[in-house]
């Protein structure tokens, strides 16, 4: 045969699906791409090309008895790339984007044929939600930059007509812009992270009930009312090895969604379960909707009412999930909202996930 195992294992490291014929028209590689489009196809080497690939142009015609590569111009290379539709009996209708080459020896005989093919739905769904990440990206990192750009560029041209009070409070917005900028930046990263499975995680010994208190305490240096604040910390807490910073993280989205899209006095309780903790955040807002209840961890997901990008709680759930741990959101009692996870005591292990 002119094309052996080992070119078959080369062709599984393309995306696209390959399907190789030798001189006669018998298929003699499937790479692994094709064998997922296709299916089952581990009966389809040794059969006629014709057979194994029954395409189809638009206009309903056989696409092998239109191209001939066997008995056709001797002197074609390849095949341009067209939409043709699999149409094997007992299966479903596959549309495919499909090219062939054809090797040809000195003789300009056929050598080989390599079929590759292409599935547009799972294309098309990859391109959408691409496309649909930049638009929202874009929108997002627009507005803080728009007003960067205004209050700068005010400033520059009318420096001498504001007063000193007005500067001061035009470049704290220009700073806090910049500040959300950098936020979004760094979150984008994230969860480019997250989707990847590159997040890294620098464990070490971490006092869960320290990374509560810092957020809180954090918050009242910074104007929120203490009053606002319950914590309530569970004895027996296991040594916990985990990354405290991207802990922090998920700590402080949650409490700030707590402030932001709840009301009231917020609960924080941290018990012992399993072999890890748990941690419970309450608040005594208007609670999360049912019907939003299985979004909300979603990327992009948010209520528009209230800001927020919604990248908070798609990054919390990464974050906890690369430690082992769940989260999960309801109800709680009072009302408001409830947003729980778990984190299991961990093993000192310094990059995972
Ligand atoms: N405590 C809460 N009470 C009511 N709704 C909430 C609460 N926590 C989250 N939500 C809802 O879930 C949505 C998603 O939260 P998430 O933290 O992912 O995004 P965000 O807070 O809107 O934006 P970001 O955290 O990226 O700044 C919020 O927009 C809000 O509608
Ligand atoms: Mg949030």
């Amino acid at each position: 045969m002119p094309e052996g195992n080992d070119v078959g294992s080369g062709y599984d490291a393309l995306a696209d699906g390959v399907v190789v014929a030798d001189r006669d028209g018998t298929v003699v590689v499937i790479n692994q791409a094709a064998r997922r489009i296709l299916g089952d196809a581990e009966g389809l080497v040794g059969q006629p090309l014709t057979k194994a690939l029954p395409l189809v142009d638009p206009q309903g015609r056989d696409w092998w008895e239109c191209t001939r590569p066997f008995d056709g111009l001797a002197s074609r290379v390849r095949q341009p790339e067209r939409l043709l539709t699999l149409s094997r009996p007992g299966a479903e209708d596959q549309t495919l984007l499909v090219t062939a080459a054809y090797n040809r020896d000195p003789h300009r005989n056929i050598t080989s044929v390599v079929v590759s093919l292409r599935d547009t739905v799972a294309r098309s769904r990859s391109e959408r939600s691409g496309a649909e990440l930049v638009s929202v990206v874009a929108h997002e990192l627009r507005s803080p930059l728009t007003s960067v750009k205004g209050f700068t560029a005010t400033l520059l041209a009318k420096w001498e007509r504001f007063n000193d009070e007005q500067k001061l409070h035009m470049l704290q917005t220009v700073n806090s812009d910049a500040d959300r900028l950098t936020r979004l930046i760094s979150e984008l990263l994230d969860v480019s992270r997250i989707e990847t499975g590159r997040l890294e995680l620098r464990k070490q010994v971490v006092d869960l009930p320290t990374l509560i208190e810092r957020d809180v305490n954090g918050r009242v240096a910074a104007g929120e009312s203490p009053q606002r604040f319950q914590v309530e910390i569970g004895s027996e807490l296991p040594e916990m090895w985990a990354d405290p910073d991207k802990l922090g993280q998920v700590i402080g989205n949650v409490v700030e969604n707590s402030l932001r899209h709840g009301a009231g006095t917020v609960s924080i309780s941290v018990t012992a379960a399993g072999d890890g903790a748990v941690v419970t955040v309450v608040d005594q807002g208007e609670g999360i909707a049912p019907a939003a209840l299985p979004r909300i961890f979603t990327k992009f997901w948010r209520d528009t009412r209230r800001g927020g990008t919604g990248l908070g709680l798609f990054i919390a759930k990464g974050i906890i999930e690369a430690h082992g741990g769940t989260i999960e959101a309801g109800q709680a009692d009072s009302g408001g909202a409830m947003i729980s996870f778990t984190l299991p005591a961990g093993t000192p292990t310094y990059l995972e996930g």
